[in-house]
């Protein structure tokens, strides 16, 4: 990595150095609500965006340029490699990914084969341009866990309870396994892909991890986020793993391998920290719902937020979940100026 990217605050913070002040940036900080996005996505649909490399770099800059955060995160989607491995899916707007034909038996396993550069010149493309854009400001790439990315196959789109995921987890753990093991490999690739071509960190997004108790996690989902970790040991970037509703899963996402523990909002950074133990940062929390209520009420609860952050080792201010559509920009603007002048030392 160059000196500039690995003295910025977001790389010092994840490998827990000394910050000049603490870093933030978004989850879904590239994205809806902002009206500069929302021009350059009309009449474009969601995965050709994510196929156009002009696009994905303008989009990409857009919250770095009117937010100033400490890191940008590559405009693309978790189930963009999916697409590329020949998986027939499409994004439904204000749904999610949609899947054609759900994988539930051993030859929809079968057919899914692991991710090579070549199917994602696109990506390769983006991330070059972008880190010479960015300059000093560090670039994350990301992949979907496997199990976040089973259940959107397995289910064929988005899930409250991941019922068709968990029967086949209890009920065919060796096809359970073999799906989650090429899952693996997929988001993998993905991940190298993007730091090969410059990418400075990377997050695995598992999502709706959460659904599962911490034996479950040991069981059916560990050995696979563990040998994405060890995959990316020789790059030496951080390595940031993040799910929602893990409060009782945050020991084991940092045991997974990861260098920082994302946090949502229903766990503090201070219990968080004593829950992930020691030798790990810790990114968050704050929830994302707080910034559509007054500034004085972000205000305040910005500054709990850093003041708990205080005990990790590291700390990398941002929400405990993506953006929400709804969110009104200023808010983010000052809240990442906020959190630049009261962690300043
Ligand atoms: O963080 C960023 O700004 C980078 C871009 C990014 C997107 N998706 C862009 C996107 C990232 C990191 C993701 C990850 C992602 N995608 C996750 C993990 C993070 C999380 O929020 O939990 C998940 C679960 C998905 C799957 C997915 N893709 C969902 C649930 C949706 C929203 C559907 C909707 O319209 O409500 C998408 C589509 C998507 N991905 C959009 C964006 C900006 C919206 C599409 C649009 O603008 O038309």
């Amino acid at each position: 990595m160059n000196p500039q990217l690995a003295d910025s605050a977001f790389i010092r913070a994840c490998r827990r150095q000394t910050v000049p002040h603490t870093p933030v940036w978004f989850m879904r900080q590239a994205g809806r609500s902002l009206p500069e996005y929302r021009k350059v996505r009309e009449g474009v649909p969601m995965l050709t965006a994510c196929a156009t490399p002009d696009l994905v770099a303008e989009i990409t800059m857009q919250p770095v340029r009117r937010y100033g955060v400490d890191a940008a995160i590559l405009f693309s989607d978790i189930v963009v490699p999916l697409v590329a491995v020949g998986v027939e899916l499409d994004i439904k707007p204000g749904v999610g990914p949609v899947v054609e034909n759900p994988i539930r038996d051993r030859a929809g396993v079968a057919a899914l084969r692991p991710l090579e550069p070549g199917d994602v010149p696109y990506v390769t493309e983006a991330v070059r341009t972008l880190t010479g854009e960015l300059g000093g400001t560090p670039l994350i790439g990301f992949a979907g866990a496997p199990f976040t990315l089973a259940s959107y196959l397995i289910e064929g789109g988005p899930s409250k309870n991941h019922d068709h995921t968990k029967a086949m987890m209890y009920g065919e753990p060796e096809l359970w396994h073999a799906l989650m093991e090429r899952l693996s490999e997929i988001a993998l690739g993905f991940l190298r892909v993007q730091v090969e071509a410059g990418a400075s960190a990377v997050q695995l997004f598992d999502s709706w991890v959460g659904a599962v108790g911490p034996a479950d996690y040991r069981e059916f989902v560990l050995p696979h986020t563990s040998r994405i970790f060890a995959g990316l040991t020789d790059l030496d970037v951080p390595r940031i793993h993040f799910g929602v509703g893990t409060g009782e899963l945050l020991g084991l996402l940092g045991e997974a391998g990861a260098d920082v523990v994302g946090v949502d909002w229903r766990v503090s950074l201070d219990e968080a920290a004593l829950r992930v133990g020691p030798g790990k940062a810790l990114q968050g929390n704050l929830d994302p719902a707080v910034l559509l209520a007054p500034w004085a009420v972000v205000e305040r609860r910005a500054r709990e937020v850093l003041e708990r952050g205080r005990v990790a080792e590291g700390h990398v201010f941002n929400l405990g979940h993506g953006v929400l559509p709804s969110t009104d920009p200023d808010q983010l603007a000052r809240l990442t100026a906020l959190v630049h002048e009261v962690s300043a030392r």
